[in-house]
């Protein structure tokens, strides 16, 4: 097992590019799965996650080639609809297998997805949505058994909540559905938005792209012409380096982002004392002459990103004052706290909000990381602690970020990866 060990009392500079996201990047790739032919990805981040969609693909019977931040994929030769336990418990995304292969065979096992450290993050939305547009879907062991045998059908879904993957696997079905589809309270994230883009492109009638209605005129089955596409840039690997600035109180910038996809946390990070200078492509923080405190509550984009949370509870605890962080989307989404308490941080939770007590000098010591952003907000801590912190478990980390210590490093953080 590794660890990173991180000196703290490091202030950073310099630039840092940012690369494909990863939420985007899995829809993108279980859409090649209604495909007729190959199709090349470029700006694919290699991170853990988007390695394991690509086996789940492979063991579909689809064929691949990873070029150094992009990859070709032939998904024409997938000749099976079963996506094993194996492949989908190390990642809950690749239940957005389960709406292409059902729309495009007409059956499908995909097991379900196993338990989360941020909360139970059930699928029902994404089976009820199914089982509208005609699938009969069935739980047997721990998989998921829908049936379509004469297709999917077009019909008028309202999502009793937004959810980003349910979003995802309806739009993909209803791709390939018999009819017309109309989508009510879709997810609008970015991430979203490119999904529904890539599959315009491939010749599919969408209406309603970035709103949360959508209308979408199905193929009755016939696989579409996905064409060659880039990824759009992570926006929560951007936010997790500013945020990287904005506790060490030092001036970079990130480069290769769209402003807008960031805009819910650069605005807060202004309300808190920070400069922000934008352009079209790029970000720049500014030091603040004295870091505020905020409150900040959870919710879908383009409210304050979930994934997000964990990064700003750690500079909250160098803030001024008292911060109020309300976790809206998950139940479990404070496991950062008890490692930042560690560190001599002063949070106090109550239900689905954290307290956090400004202006406390933190602590370099060992801590655990427990799912992918809560370890990246144990980074930020450890950039200030006094001392230098270890962070263990960073499997988690590699899940989402890509070439971490590298980017830190060349920020001017003291960072290594060593093993235990
Ligand atoms: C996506 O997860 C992201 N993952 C998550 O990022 C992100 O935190 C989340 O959206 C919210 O923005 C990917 O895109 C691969 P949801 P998803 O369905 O789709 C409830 C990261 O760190 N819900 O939007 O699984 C659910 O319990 C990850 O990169 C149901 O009740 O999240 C939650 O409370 C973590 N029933 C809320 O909706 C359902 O059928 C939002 O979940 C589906 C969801």
């Amino acid at each position: 097992m590794q660890y990173l060990s991180i000196k703290g009392k490091q202030k950073l500079s310099g630039s840092v590019s940012i690369s494909g996201a990863k939420n985007a990047a899995l829809p993108l790739l279980a859409a090649t799965l209604l495909s007729k032919n190959k199709i090349t990805i470029k700006n694919l981040p290699q991170v853990a996650d988007v390695a394991t969609l690509l086996k789940l693909l492979e063991n579909l019977g689809a064929t691949y080639e990873r070029g150094e931040s992009s990859v070709v994929v032939d998904a024409t030769t997938v000749n099976s609809a079963c996506a094993n336990y194996d492949i989908v418990r190390k990642m809950r995304a690749s239940i957005l297998s389960l709406g292409p292969l059902l729309a495009r065979f007409g059956h499908c096992e995909v097991s379900l997805p196993g338990g989360c450290a941020i909360g139970q993050r059930p699928i029902d939305l994404h089976l009820r949505a199914l089982e509208m547009m005609g699938a009969v879907i069935d739980i047997q062991e721990g998989y998921v058994i829908a049936k379509a045998p004469n297709g999917l059908k077009g019909a008028t879904i309202i999502f009793d909540k937004v959810t980003v993957t349910g979003s995802e696997n309806i739009i993909m079905a209803a791709a390939l559905a018999h009819g017309v589809t109309e989508l009510l309270n879709v997810a609008k994230e970015p991430e979203v938005v490119q999904l529904c883009e890539i599959l315009k492109e491939a010749g599919v009638k969408i209406d309603g792209i970035g709103t949360a209605n959508l209308t979408i005129v199905g193929s009755y089955g016939k696989l579409i012409d996905i064409q060659d596409m880039s990824v759009i840039p992570d926006r929560i690997e951007a936010g997790t380096y500013l945020c990287a600035g904005a506790i060490t109180n030092s001036q970079i910038t990130i480069t290769d982002v769209i402003p807008k996809h960031l805009e819910a946390l650069t605005l807060k990070l202004q309300q808190m004392g920070f400069g922000i200078d934008i352009t079209e492509k790029s970000i720049t923080i500014l030091p603040a002459t004295t870091i505020k405190s905020c409150d900040i509550e959870t919710s879908e984009y383009p409210g304050f990103p979930t994934d997000m949370q964990a990064q700003m509870m750690a500079l909250c605890t160098q803030a001024v004052g008292t911060s109020i962080i309300d976790e809206r989307l998950f139940e479990n989404r404070f496991m950062h706290v008890s490692e930042l308490l560690r560190m001599g941080a002063q949070i106090k939770l109550k239900g689905h909000s954290a307290t956090v007590y400004g202006g406390v000098a933190l602590k370099a010591a060992d801590v655990m990381a427990t799912d992918l952003r809560a370890s990246s907000a144990l980074i930020l801590a450890a950039l200030v602690a006094d001392g230098t912190t270890r962070i263990h478990r960073i499997y988690h980390l590699d899940r989402g970020y890509e070439n971490l210590e590298g980017k830190f490093s060349a920020l001017g953080a003291k960072i290594e990866r060593l093993e235990e």
